[in-house]
């Protein structure tokens, strides 16, 4: 057990969650199994481990062979590496101009999913002298963040009069991860490979290209890489038994 809150604010009912990180180390060894040989898992450490607490969790995803994290925000990342955390860091979401060169300079890899993004990447980098990397996420069927079929080719276009931004993977996100079967979760991933052929052919290497997340490892395309959230950290995320192990109680006296 690891956690335990501080004594509660006066006029509050002492609560607290019992997290169990041997089970949080459990889970990660379920969701590599499920993965197989081929893909690297990228625990998702967002929202604080989801609740589980950022560093204490990160650090044993970490001893226990986690080749990298991902979180939502930079400043996630920063926490983590003032944390000392060492490892790959992917920030999945939004970052803001003011903190592109900061994130670059924490080797925190942001998400290009918007174009005018590119510009103020390759800008970030070339004044800090800091490459900026980061993974395109692909717009292919659940309508958030992301470049779309018709935005990629100018993109790619753009891309190679940046020399400071530097494109490093490839991704998406599916709109029904939670449902196997369904027929959309096919077509995500068809327009993904779609895309990495155009990034490959613009003479990038779209690897690591990753697109399930902790509700379905068997999405195809069975990419390099995985993104589990929920799976590592909680309970109910997914169809497999192995992802369905509770690392929190919740305690009140
Ligand atoms: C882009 C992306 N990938 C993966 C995840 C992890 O999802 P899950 O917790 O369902 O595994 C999230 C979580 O928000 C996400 O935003």
């Amino acid at each position: 057990m690891t956690s335990r809150s501080q004594a509660a604010p006066a006029g509050y009912r002492a609560t607290w969650a019992e997290v169990d990180l041997d089970r949080i180390a459990s889970n990660f060894a379920a969701l590599r199994a499920l993965a197989g040989r081929e893909a690297a898992v990228f625990p998702v450490v967002k929202a604080n481990a989801y609740g589980h607490g950022a560093m204490p969790v990160a650090r044993r995803l970490a001893s226990e062979g986690a080749v990298g994290l991902c979180v939502a925000t930079p400043e996630e990342g920063l926490e983590l590496r003032r944390g000392g955390i060492n490892l790959p860091l992917l920030c999945l979401g939004a970052v803001d101009p003011l903190q592109i060169a900061a994130a670059a300079r924490s080797q925190i890899v942001l998400s290009l999913y918007s174009p005018h993004q590119l510009k103020l990447f390759d800008e970030a980098g070339r004044s800090s002298g800091i490459p900026v990397r980061f993974h395109l996420k692909i717009e292919t069927g659940m309508n958030r963040l992301g470049i779309l079929p018709e935005e990629l080719g100018p993109l790619l276009d753009e891309l190679r009069g940046c020399r400071s931004a530097l494109l490093s993977g490839l991704f998406s996100n599916l709109a029904s991860a939670d449902r196997p079967g369904e027929a959309s979760n096919a077509e995500q991933g068809a327009r993904l490979t779609e895309a990495a052929a155009a990034v490959r052919a613009a003479g990038h290497d779209p690897r690591p290209m990753h697109l399930a997340n902790s509700a379905d490892s068997s999405i195809t395309p069975r990419c390099d890489s995985m993104r589990y959230g929920r799976g590592c950290c909680s309970t109910g995320s997914g169809p497999e038994p192995e992802t369905r192990v509770r690392a929190s109680r919740p305690r009140s006296r």
